[in-house]
């Protein structure tokens, strides 16, 4: 049987949600990844260093006992954010980074920043101090078509803001386009993307042909096929600059089928699955532990985990759930729709 072991991978974007949903979707993650950055659109959001260290302590709660993991929490930018608030908790290991949300942008976006003229102050601080922003790249500005949000949000926002501040580290997170490969590749330092497991599986047709999916509808929304190419050929490729930030982002069945479902995917369950099937079929596989377990720490400046894990190939295709079943409801699998060999030796996908 053909086996990989690497170093333990790590979730650099990950939304854990609140409650019964925390509860249900945690150890799906805590089975596979020692770290994630964990994201702070919570309703309200988490704003404050007490705000995440209230989280923090309600996901040590959900976290099986078992399981050795750590969350790396964030701190959710406003026009109000409190830079002496933001540098203290970084300072003191209680927060990992902070996140742009464009107001509007996405998921439990409305608290985010609308004037970025007007957070230059906490990300002076954060540049000085070396605390990592991680930004959601999209423009919100309705005449820009949704499929261009992220190119628009590099000319008009991204760029803009690294030559103001060129020591900030930034993570532009869950990048979906090759504007946004080549960008980051053109950066020599301080600029790193994160990529995740579904961008690199589906197109926008998995959204649209044939009937619309609304379990394959996530912000940024999947580009057409030559996007998807430059992110597989980027995470595939080593270059430390690009690591994995999965985006599970779960949401109960009713809040996505309906006539304005929510963005979101939910790949905590499989992601391990799904990219080593996706380095395999790339011929990659000697570079997936760079992708998931190496650049990201490297970039936020941490060590890499030392403990190994194992994956295992099978013959057959293994089997996964097609749901997780909360106390508020199911929450849909996501369903890369090609058979999956691959499986975390330790643990039964789901
Ligand atoms: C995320 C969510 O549901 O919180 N949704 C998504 O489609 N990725 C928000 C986000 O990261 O954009
Ligand atoms: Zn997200």
């Amino acid at each position: 049987m053909k086996t990989l072991t690497i170093r333990r991978p790590d979730d650099w974007h990950l939304h854990l949600r609140d409650g019964a949903v925390l509860e249900a979707v945690l150890p799906h993650t805590t089975a596979d990844f020692a770290r994630a950055i964990v994201m702070p659109n919570l309703v309200p959001p988490v704003v404050t260093v007490s705000d995440a260290l209230a989280y923090r302590e309600r996901i040590m709660a959900a976290k099986p006992e078992t399981d050795a993991f750590t969350p790396l929490m964030t701190l959710y930018l406003t026009e109000n954010t409190d830079a002496d608030d933001v540098e203290a908790g970084f300072r003191d290991g209680h927060v990992a980074a902070v996140k742009l949300y464009p107001a509007g942008a996405t998921t439990n976006s409305q608290s985010g920043v609308r004037d970025i003229a007007k957070v230059q102050p906490v990300l002076e601080r954060m540049a000085g101090i070396g605390m990592p922003l991680c930004v959601h790249g999209e423009v919100t500005d309705p005449s820009i078509d949704i499929f261009d949000r992220e190119a628009v949000f590099i000319e008009r926002v991204l760029q803009p803001l690294r030559e103001r501040l060129p020591e900030l580290k930034i993570v532009m997170e869950h990048v979906t386009t090759r504007n946004g490969v080549d960008y980051v590749k053109s950066a020599e330092r301080n600029l790193a993307a994160t990529l995740t497991t579904h961008h690199l599986i589906i197109n926008r047709n998995a959204i649209l042909a044939g009937g619309i999916r609304p379990h394959y509808y996530c912000l940024p929304v999947a580009k057409r096929e030559e996007h998807r190419l430059a992110l597989r050929a980027a995470a595939t490729s080593g270059d430390r600059r690009f690591f994995l930030g999965t985006d599970s982002a779960p949401h109960l069945d009713p809040l996505k089928e309906c006539a304005c479902g929510c963005a979101g995917i939910f790949t905590a369950i499989n992601t391990m699955a799904c990219l080593a099937q996706v380095f395999e079929d790339e011929e990659a596989l000697d570079r997936l532990e760079a992708f998931t377990s190496l650049n990201g720490p490297t970039f936020y400046g941490l060590p890499a985990n030392e403990e190994r894990i194992t994956l295992v190939r099978h013959a057959t295709p293994i089997a996964y759930p097609k749901s997780v079943y909360t106390a508020d409801g199911p929450i849909t699998v996501f369903n890369p729709m090609f058979p999956l060999h691959w499986e975390m030796e330790d643990h039964a996908v789901g």
